[in-house]
C-alpha cells in the first residue's frame, strides 16, 4: 500500500507498508522524522498528528471520540482534515493516501 507523505518542507516521502499497519508504524520505521509518536501507538502523545488529503478523508473511517480528544493536545494547529497517525491503518482503498504533516509535533 503506497503511501505519499508531504513533509513540512515541502519534501516528499513515498512509503510502502503492509495493510494492517498503522501509519505511523510505516512512517516511523522508514525514518519519517516529522512523525514522532512518542507513544508507539497508544493514543496518549498526540505526536503523530496529520493532516489527510482531502480527497482521501471519506475513505477513512471516521476518528473514535478518543482520538478527538487526544487531537485536542497536538501542538500545530487542528484543522477538519486533522489525524493522528497511529489510528490510521493501512487496507487496500488506502493505496495512494496523501497526508501532509505539520510543522511541528511538539
Ligand atoms: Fe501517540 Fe499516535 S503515536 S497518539
Amino acid at each position: 500500500i503506497k503511501i505519499r507523505i508531504i513533509n513540512a518542507d515541502q519534501s516528499e516521502t513515498e512509503l510502502s507498508g503492509a495493510p494492517g499497519s498503522s501509519l505511523m508504524k510505516v512512517a516511523v520505521d522508514a525514518g519519517v522524522s516529522g512523525i514522532a509518536a512518542d507513544c508507539g501507538g497508544t493514543l496518549t502523545c498526540a505526536t503523530c498528528h496529520v493532516y489527510v488529503d482531502p480527497a482521501w478523508a471519506d475513505k477513512l473511517p471516521a476518528p473514535a471520540t478518543d482520538e478527538s480528544d487526544m487531537l485536542d493536545f497536538a501542538a500545530a494547529p487542528v484543522r477538519p482534515e486533522s489525524r493522528l497517525s497511529c489510528q490510521i491503518v493501512l487496507t487496500p482503498e488506502l493505496d495512494g493516501l496523501v497526508v501532509t504533516l505539520p510543522a511541528n509535533q511538539y
